[in-house]
């Protein structure tokens, strides 16, 4: 299969290539650089023996991805371009659904007038909002957002419905992940934010190796087992194996289908935090802090669904999460 994977130099969508060429796929890549490096092309390059092509591109612009259409015969495509700093999506709310939206729009009218109808969509479990209950069911009501980047998603999610109704012969599989971690074990691809991250595992491994001092765990008086909030954690590699599962149920069903892709079990942010510190034998300061604003309590998948219609299910531990995105910092510092 030839797959486009647009944002494919990102954090997910480079472990999703890799996961491709490895199982003999072809893959094009069409990224604007706006939050990745060229360099991850020669890492993919390394981890597979093989080369993406590559369009520096933006994917609203129409003349762009008109061109890689048409330089290319596309069997599906992934979509992971967009912006997803939900602090930063409350700042510039207009740059998020401008980009989130018009990507979405102008590759959804190029692959009309070429033909391709698979394409499988990066949401995300925020979609959920704040009322529904943990675990988090697919069936469950999906469109109250809580920031302008989860509006971009649960937008998405129903403009690939309402564009699947309008053409039966269109599939969308809308991947909702939970918290994808860790990095491919040669450490030569992971999670790169530019600045100070703002997701918990970037940030205790910068910690880790010195680059940040001291890690805030944001509240421990939750009502959770210990205080602190639960969340699914996923080994990225895992979550990359799962959209070639997605190819292929989209290959033999038509329509729009959402699917969580978690792995069900909540974990503390101290559980998290401790697991590091053991599994890599290294130390992690830390303070207590407040709460951090608009931070539920709990959020965890129901996976069943994944395992019933993909045929996936997350297979690496907590250990491996945190010996990866280690060697990735590592990897990465050295
Ligand atoms: P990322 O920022 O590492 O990757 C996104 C890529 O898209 C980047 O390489 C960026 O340069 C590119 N991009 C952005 N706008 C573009 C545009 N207009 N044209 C071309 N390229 C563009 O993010 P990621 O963590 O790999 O996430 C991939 C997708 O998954 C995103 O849509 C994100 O919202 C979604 N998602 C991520 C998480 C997470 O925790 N990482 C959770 C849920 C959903
Ligand atoms: N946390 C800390 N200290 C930090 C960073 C995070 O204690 O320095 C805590 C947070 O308070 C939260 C947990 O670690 O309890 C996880 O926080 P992340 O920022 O890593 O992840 P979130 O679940 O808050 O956010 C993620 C994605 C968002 C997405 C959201 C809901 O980053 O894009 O899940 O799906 F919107």
């Amino acid at each position: 299969m030839n797959v486009l994977l647009t944002g494919g130099l990102g954090y997910i969508g480079s472990h999703t290539c890799v996961e491709l060429l490895n199982a003999g796929h072809q893959a094009v890549i069409a990224d604007n650089l706006s939050n990745s490096r060229v360099t991850v092309l020669d890492s993919i390059e390394k981890i597979t023996g093989k080369r993406p092509k590559f369009y520096e591109i933006d994917v609203c612009d129409r003349d762009a991805v008109e061109r890689v259409f048409s330089e290319n015969e596309i069997d599906a495509v992934i979509h992971f371009a967009g912006l997803k700093a939900v602090g930063e999506s409350c700042r510039i709310p207009l740059r998020y659904y401008r980009n989130n939206l018009d990507t979405t729009l102008t590759l959804l009218e190029t692959m009309g007038k070429h033909g391709c109808t698979r394409l499988v969509f990066s949401s995300s479990a925020t979609v959920y909002g704040p009322n529904n209950p943990v675990p988090y069911f697919e069936e469950m009501p999906a469109n109250l957002a809580t920031n302008p980047y989860g509006w971009t998603k649960a937008m998405i999610e129903q403009i690939l419905r309402d564009h699947c109704a309008a053409n039966p012969g269109f599939t969308a599989v809308l991947l909702r992940y939970f918290n994808p971690v860790g990095s491919h074990e040669s450490g030569l691809i992971g999670d790169d934010p530019n600045g100070i991250p703002n997701n918990l595992m970037p940030y205790i491994a910068r910690v880790a190796g010195g680059q940040l001092q001291l890690l805030t765990v944001f509240g421990d008086d939750y009502d959770t087992p210990d205080g602190t909030c639960l969340r699914d954690y996923l080994h990225v590699v895992d979550l990359a194996k799962g959209h070639l599962c997605a190819l292929d149920y989209a290959a033999e069903h038509v329509g729009a289908e959402a699917i969580n892709l978690g792995t069900g079990k909540p974990v503390s942010v101290l559980e998290l935090l401790h697991a590091f510190i053991r599994v890599n034998g290294v130390d992690v300061p830390y303070v207590i802090g407040g709460r951090r604003d608009g931070d539920l309590p709990a959020s965890y998948a129901n996976a069943e669904k994944a395992e019933r219609l993909l045929h996936w299910k997350a297979e690496k531990s907590v250990e491996d999460m945190c010996r990866d995105s280690w060697s990735f910092i590592l990897n990465h510092t050295n």
